[in-house]
């Protein structure tokens, strides 16, 4: 059987323009699956104008009879992902037969959310985009988390309700508002939202391996990007899992021996929002015009992110950790009117040049970025359709990037609609 699955993951903080590349490889894909993160992430995906963003479901839904899972690695608010749900049909969608979430994936509860906010509210803020995400996956890992499938067992879905909330108050004295919480409201709440969406549950590791067998191809869609995973990323300002291609066979349940291929998705530059080291950050004009042209706002939070110059240390150490076979620069279009376009090319630690991307975020806090020179381009990318009548200036960017994390840029994204792309 000769199936194609492959790994799609953002190489940067995120924001790199996942969902349009996704919503585009989806017409090559029988499947496509989320496999971490939850209602963090904002896939935007533009068609014939219309503008719909995305948080849980993956981008792949706007494509007629894609399967799409919500894996086990992620984490589930009920009502953000009954709102979307409602929007999608509101559309006209169809999602029974083709929605699937896993029942292992854990929910996030009331709660969480006031926990994240009052993590926030503290000094050593990471600027999370308080929906829950951190505190979720806390309990997860301290094995009190709550999932989906403990509504198979009602009995002690309602005591570990009970116990997890008697436990953060503890934890949390002065919450008033973990305080005006009650258990049974709690209950009750959740399951008048998974009453609204019982049917879209399933085991799914078993569903994504019965797909591969049945030949059909799965693209596993990764949220946020590399830098943002939790032991690869610039810990602590990170997201509290794992966006790089790993996390897809735990977040899963596919085996590592089936995918086949790995595509990383990278700006022509780099943003980043929240708290955290970022070398190639720009602080002048050149960042304000990159944001105000990129349109550079949070399609989950609407805060603005913070923009610079394109790193190419921490885009081979991604491609490094990810096994990327081929990429796709999205947003190239945003420098069409640079006519100076730099990329770091080695950072300077301590009087050393060097090419690695430190573990520490502190030391890449104060690491001096070592720029190469490109004369822009000048010139509107949007329109061309191959990629020899794209201007040269622009191939020399393209070809300096290959050849410096030696994969090839399979797709290049000239503007925000699907049918601005070019395939290489
Ligand atoms: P959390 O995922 O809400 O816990 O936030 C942790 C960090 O990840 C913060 O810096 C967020 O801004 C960042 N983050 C989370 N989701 C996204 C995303 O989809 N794009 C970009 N950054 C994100």
């Amino acid at each position: 059987m000769n199936n194609k699955n492959y790994v799609l993951v953002g190489l940067q903080w995120g924001d790199e323009g996942k969902g349009k590349i996704v919503d585009m490889l989806s017409r090559d894909f029988d499947v496509v699956a989320r496999y971490q993160g939850g209602a963090n992430a904002g896939h935007t995906i533009i068609i014939n104008g219309k503008k719909t963003v995305l948080h849980l479901i993956p981008s792949g839904i706007f494509t007629d009879n894609i399967i799409c899972i919500i894996g086990n690695g992620t984490v589930i608010d009920p009502e953000a992902l009954i709102s979307e749900i409602e929007l999608l049909e509101k559309d006209g969608l169809a999602l029974t037969g083709r929605l699937f979430i896993s029942k292992d994936a854990h929910i996030i509860l009331p709660y969480h959310k006031i926990i994240d906010a009052i993590n926030e509210s503290k000094n050593d803020k990471i600027g999370t985009t308080k929906k829950g995400i951190g505190p979720a996956y806390f309990d997860k890992y301290a094995r009190r988390g709550i999932k989906f499938s403990d509504f198979d067992n009602i009995r002690i879905l309602k005591e570990k309700i009970a116990k997890n909330l008697k436990y953060l108050t503890e934890i949390f004295p002065d919450s008033e508002e973990l305080k005006s919480l009650n258990p049974e409201s709690l209950y009750n709440d959740l399951s008048g939202q998974y009453a609204k969406i019982d049917m879209y549950f399933a085991q799914t590791q078993y569903l994504i391996n019965e797909l591969i067998a049945e030949g059909r191809n799965v693209l596993l869609e990764g949220a946020q990007g590399a830098l943002l995973d939790v032991d690869f990323g610039t810990y602590p300002y990170i997201t509290s899992s794992n966006p790089t291609s790993g996390g897809a066979c735990t977040g899963t349940g596919i085996p590592p021996t089936k995918i086949n291929g790995v595509i990383g998705i990278v700006k022509a530059y780099t943003t980043r929002v929240g708290e955290g080291p970022f070398p190639t950050e720009l602080f002048d004009d050149n960042g304000k015009k990159i944001a105000e042209i990129g349109a550079e706002f949070g399609a989950t939070t609407g805060r603005p992110r913070r923009c610079g110059w394109l790193d190419l240390v921490a885009l081979k150490y991604a491609v490094t950790i990810n096994g990327v076979t081929e990429l796709a620069m999205t947003k190239s279009d945003v420098l069409d009117s640079f006519e100076e376009i730099k990329v770091c090319t080695h950072y300077e630690l301590n009087g050393e040049v060097i090419d690695t991307f430190p573990s520490n975020p502190f030391t890449l806090d104060y690491v001096n970025p070592v720029y190469k020179s490109f004369k822009g381009w000048m010139t509107d990318l949007k329109g061309n359709k191959e990629y020899s009548s794209l201007n040269q200036n622009f191939r020399s960017y393209v070809d300096f990037i290959e050849k410096y994390v030696n994969v090839p840029v399979k797709y290049i994204s000239t503007g925000p609609d699907r049918a601005d792309i070019i395939i290489k």
